[in-house]
């Protein structure tokens, strides 16, 4: 008996300090798991030795069960520093190595921006819309009915060639590219009855050489009313304020006799130069006038052609180049630019807030 509980009293110091030496030799979280196992888990030495008591005698039992669970506690005791501070240090490392330095400047996102056409697109539509004037969109295949007939450009008529216009597939069907926003004037007049105040936004096409104020393609801004009373100046009012709002507050307006089969009176209208106030400079081209499209009174026969009485109603019609306008008001001298695509160019609107 004796020797029996000797030799559990040696075993259990025995396993002391073979646990506790063990235990100072650990550096890796992968030790601290392993000696954890071997010693205090459900089938380490510990748990073993406690297993065992029922080999010994009755009377011996709870001596050497106070013991073992006292060796239990100790070495639990020791080890719970010892397993935090290398947890520690393992999560340290960790930390150091997955280091991440927030304050290295970030990668720019490339951002696109609204193309300025598209921009000056929606600033005239705003402008327009305080003028009671709803932006109506038409299609950029026509028929020749729409792009000349109803707009007093009979087939035989010389004013049938001024457009230049690129035609589609069968020359004999006359489907064209619309060589302007026009078409738009008899396909909204078609459609509802006066008062007619509208815009026409889009783009238009003619069989052009290129050069840096002609494109085959560009973008128009058509705008018509109709109404009973209808004159000139209100023409002459509608244009100035926008020139106005685009432009700045002391702008003037300038008509100059024009021909368009689709008015009479017809003129081409000009906005005196914000930048030199009319005195002449090189966005101006020393005229001290910048150019901005044709005008007029809607012609009777295009009233009559929509069914309008022109005895009842009167009107007024409007086109402009868009890019033209962004031009003068930037100062960009080249039209070309607007379809190359050329960052460098399209990034200088990037900043600028949208209207
Ligand atoms: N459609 C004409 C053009 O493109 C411009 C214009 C529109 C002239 C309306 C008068 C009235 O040249």
């Amino acid at each position: 008996m004796e020797t029996q509980i000797h030799g559990l009293t040696e075993k259990i110091a025995d396993a002391r300090s073979q646990a506790t030496g063990q235990l100072q030799a650990l550096s890796s979280l992968g030790d601290v798991q392993e000696w954890e196992r071997a010693w205090l888990g459900p089938k380490g030495e510990i748990t073993t030795m406690l297993r065992s008591l029922g080999t010994l005698p009755k009377d011996e039992r709870p001596v050497a069960g106070r013991e073992t669970q006292a060796l239990r506690q100790e070495l639990e005791t020791a080890f719970a520093p010892i397993r935090d501070r290398i947890e520690r240090e393992a999560l340290d490392a960790r930390l150091e190595d997955e280091r991440v330095d927030v304050t290295l400047p970030g990668i720019d996102p490339q951002i696109g921006a609204i193309h300025p056409v598209s921009r000056m697109i929606d600033e005239l539509v705003e402008i327009f819309g305080q003028l009671g004037f709803q932006a109506v969109f038409g299609p950029e295949v026509e028929t020749g009915r729409y792009n000349f007939d109803l707009l007093n450009i009979p087939a035989d008529h010389p004013a049938r060639d001024v457009w230049d216009t690129i035609l589609v597939d069968d020359p004999t069907a006359e489907i064209v590219m619309r060589t302007h926003t026009s078409p738009m004037q008899a396909r909204t007049m078609e459609r509802i009855d006066p008062p007619v105040r509208v815009i026409v936004p889009g783009r238009t096409y003619r069989y052009e050489a290129q050069d840096a104020s002609h494109e085959w393609m560009f973008t128009q801004l058509e705008g018509l009313a109709v109404d009973r009373n209808i004159t000139m100046t209100d023409l002459k009012g509608v244009l100035q304020e926008m020139a106005r709002q685009l432009f700045g507050p002391e702008r003037r307006v300038r008509f100059r006799c024009d021909y368009f089969p689709f008015v009479e009176p017809g003129v081409d209208f000009a906005v005196d130069c914000a930048i030199c106030s009319g005195k002449g400079c090189r966005v101006c081209k020393q005229s001290g006038w910048l150019e901005m499209g044709g005008a007029g009174m809607v012609h009777p026969n295009v009233l009559r052609g929509v069914g309008y009485d022109p005895d009842e109603y009167t009107g007024f019609a409007f086109g402009l180049g868009i890019e033209r306008i962004v031009m003068m008001k930037y100062g960009v001298d080249d039209l070309r630019i607007f379809n190359t695509n050329d960052l460098r160019f399209l990034k200088k609107f990037a900043t600028a807030a949208v209207s």
